[in-house]
């Protein structure tokens, strides 16, 4: 018989509800947040104001979307954490509050693991997805880590930054050159016009498989503000080539480390997650490494790489076939726990 479960993600702009039928997606509806643009950030406060707002109609559209009806429901789950504890507790409370009045079950979900396990919801009967163990590389506005997933519930960090994330290096170099948030798909735009050897900048050297990128930032700023005293309107003038050569950076960072836990663990099956895999340039040169090193790929499609309800929603399929479930007590969790 198959399971129906309902995902709900509300950890930090995005509110979404998905619907699938074990691990085919019946719906995935996503509602956007314009009202932080303006701020140039996410304002948590505001962000769970529309959270509030949006909640209700998202799961009712992602219902209708799936054509079933909520009585058909398994399960619900939810994203715990990490994320924002404002908007985390809009999602929470809706899950307990909707299964309570249904009679059925809820089952938390961690927000970067379900990045990872969103490559195991069908989009077609026969998608292929990554054999355990695999390798992702997950690059989201929060987090960036190399993960050893060994099975949907068994995974292993092997190395994560130790400040700045990789969105977070997009988001703020963007910001530097004044353009709009959120700056990683500006920026993808842009570099696409531009010389990715136009500028250089020094990548950090950071000790085993962690990441740090909180000293590219800087380094950006400081020759952005020496260029700008002999011309006001460099930053215009090169506004392509600045976003190929700062975007060519990240990349290659990300990729020598992954590059290496594949070396070390001899791991060939490679996966890239979260909101920066979106990224062309690194969906090509992931692909071009994997000619070289032998690597089978698995790039998410564009809907899973941002924030989104499926991922929550396959998370929760595989608790739901272990059993696992929450109970009505459960409280979100603000901080990056890997739980
Ligand atoms: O996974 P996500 O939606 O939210 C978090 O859990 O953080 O990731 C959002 C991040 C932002 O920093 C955004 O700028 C970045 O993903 N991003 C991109 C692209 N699309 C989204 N960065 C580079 N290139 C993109 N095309
Ligand atoms: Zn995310």
């Amino acid at each position: 018989m198959s399971i129906y479960i309902l995902g709900i993600e509300s950890s930090c702009d995005d509110t979404s509800a998905a619907v699938l039928k074990d691990r085919q997606i019946l719906s995935n509806v996503i509602a956007n947040q314009s009202i932080h643009q303006k701020y140039g950030g996410v304002v948590p406060e505001l962000a769970s104001r529309a959270h509030q707002q949006n909640i209700i109609p998202v799961v009712e559209v992602a219902l209708q979307e799936a054509k079933i009806d909520k009585k058909q429901l398994d399960a619900i789950a939810f994203t715990r954490g990490p994320g924002l504890l404002g908007s985390l507790l809009v999602g929470t409370s809706f899950a307990k509050a909707f299964a309570m009045g249904l009679g059925i079950p809820i089952i938390e979900v961690n927000h970067l693991k379900a990045h990872i396990l969103a490559h195991f919801v069908q989009e077609k009967p026969g998608d292929a997805s990554p054999e355990f163990p695999f390798l992702c590389l997950t690059v989201s506005g929060g987090h960036t880590q190399i993960v050893q997933v060994n099975s949907p519930s068994e995974m292993k960090v092997l190395g994560k930054t130790i400040d700045d994330a990789a969105g977070e290096a997009f988001d703020k170099a963007a910001k530097i050159m004044g353009l709009p948030y959120p700056g990683g798909p500006q920026i993808d735009q842009l570099a696409k016009k531009g010389n990715p050897l136009a500028f250089s900048f020094p990548e950090p050297k950071i000790q085993g498989l962690d990441y740090s990128f909180s000293g590219l930032k800087t380094s950006f700023l400081y020759f952005l503000r020496d260029q700008l005293k002999g011309d006001a309107d460099f930053i215009e003038k090169n506004k392509a080539d600045l976003s190929a050569s700062i975007q060519h950076t990240i990349i290659k960072v990300l990729l020598s480390k992954l590059r290496r836990a594949s070396r070390e663990t001899g791991i060939k099956q490679i996966a890239i997650a979260g909101g920066v895999s979106a990224n062309s340039g690194l969906r090509n040169q992931v692909m071009e490494m994997a000619e070289k090193m032998q690597w089978e790929v698995f790039l998410p499609s564009f809907q899973f790489t941002t924030d989104n309800a499926a991922m929550i929603a396959i998370s929760g399929y595989y608790k739901f076939l272990e059993k696992d479930f929450a109970s009505q007590t459960i409280v979100p969790y603000a901080k990056s726990a890997f739980k």
